[in-house]
């Protein structure tokens, strides 16, 4: 061996491959040496003066008999090439520890944590008051059928109360019958239906959910919205049961001290339906701006499920195969629904509606 050059003393293909992976070997283990100097790295071994492949190009290459220097020039391109990658390689391996490197004098990356939206947080307040009084929570599809939004609900076809509910109805479904066809559900009342075709009474259930109207956007109004139904259904259940139970609610959110009140309503699907208003939280009753001035904010409707709803439930689950269990003669039930958005916005003092779904963290981060 001379200069690190191992000697070559015959030239058919076995000799050669041996020599050539030895000195590739040599080039490998001093790439991976832990504090290689990169630029010595490649001086050493493509150095056009003294670089290890130019000794190589002279020992062996030029000095090889006439019919050996194919093979010989063949090995040495790609003995030129694995070197080569060996300098990159290391070159990449060099910006890597760069990268890593840590520089204490920067400032630190934040993390911001997320917080629970405002209307997240009124619906799980509500939904926990229920679930204390032993209610479950269901959820229901935004995309209904005309039967579960509407028809099973008290509001046959052409009723006028399905104007107070204009939907988005999804298109070519005219040669589908009416109560099949699908739109936006308009409120979570259906998910009532829905729960009763799946349980048995006696049943007591908070249902959180968005809907849709067809409504212009203002500062109060949106197009989407979120509602909280319940609905409880037992033997004997009256109105006093639905009182109470509001009362008590109402009373766990906003304070002891508050009072509610009833006054008659019209929903098609329950008989007597009432609105329900609670003394001014923010005044306690005396009067301000947000109750405008009257010492009351109204705040949901409710009333007791009407005897046609579980009818149509109970017809429904003959259709189905089901047994009917909600026969009006022998169970009571009451329901109530409420609107989240308007509860959140009077809540935090939020003017306009659309700074809700606006995901506007500028907005958000007040309530983290
Ligand atoms: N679904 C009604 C609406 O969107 C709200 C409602 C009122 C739900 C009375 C009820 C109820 O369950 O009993 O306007």
């Amino acid at each position: 061996m001379s200069n690190g050059i191992p000697e070559l003393k015959q030239f058919d293909e076995a000799s050669l491959d041996a020599a050539f992976s030895q000195v590739r070997a040599d080039a490998e283990r001093s790439a991976a040496e832990p504090n290689l100097d990169r630029e010595q790295f490649r001086l050493d071994w493509l150095g056009r003066k003294q670089g290890r492949l130019k000794a190589i190009s002279d020992a062996w290459l030029k000095a090889a008999p006439v019919e050996a220097k194919k093979l010989i020039g063949q090995r040495f391109n790609e003995l030129k090439q694995q070197v080569e990658a060996l300098v990159d390689e290391s070159a990449a391996t060099a910006v890597k520890v760069e990268v890593r490197s840590l520089d204490i004098s920067l400032p630190g990356s934040a993390h911001r944590p997320g917080a629970e939206h405002p209307l997240t947080k009124t619906m799980n307040e509500l939904v926990s008051v229920f679930e204390r009084m032993g209610y479950s929570v269901g959820i229901g599809p935004e995309v209904e059928t005309d039967f579960l939004n509407f028809e099973s609900l008290n509001f046959p076809p052409n009723h006028p109360a399905r104007d107070t509910q204009d939907t988005l109805v999804l298109a070519d479904q005219e040669q589908k019958p009416l109560r099949e066809r699908l739109l936006m559900r308009t409120h979570t009342s259906p998910v009532q239906i829905r729960t009763m075709l799946a349980q048995d009474p006696p049943l007591r259930i908070v249902i959180p959910g968005k809907v849709h109207r067809n409504e212009a956007q203002d500062a109060t109004h949106s197009p989407m919205f979120h509602q909280v139904e319940g609905l409880c259904v037992d033997t004997n259940i009256t109105f006093s049961d639905l009182k109470g139970t509001l009362d008590h609610a109402m009373k766990s959110l906003f304070g002891s001290s508050m009072k509610t009140r009833f006054f008659p309503s019209f929903f098609p699907f329950t008989e007597p339906s009432a609105d329900v208003q609670i003394s001014c939280p923010f005044c306690n009753g005396k009067g301000c701006r947000k109750c405008k001035h009257s010492g009351w904010i109204e705040l949901l409707g409710c009333g007791m499920v009407d005897p046609n709803v579980f009818k149509a439930v109970d017809a429904r689950r003959i259709e189905l195969g089901l047994e009917p269990k909600y026969d009006p003669a022998k169970i009571s039930g009451f329901a109530f629904g409420m609107g989240i958005d308007r509860m959140t916005m009077m809540k935090y003092s939020v003017s306009e509606i659309g700074l809700l779904f606006s995901g506007d963290t500028r907005f958000l981060s007040q309530f983290a």
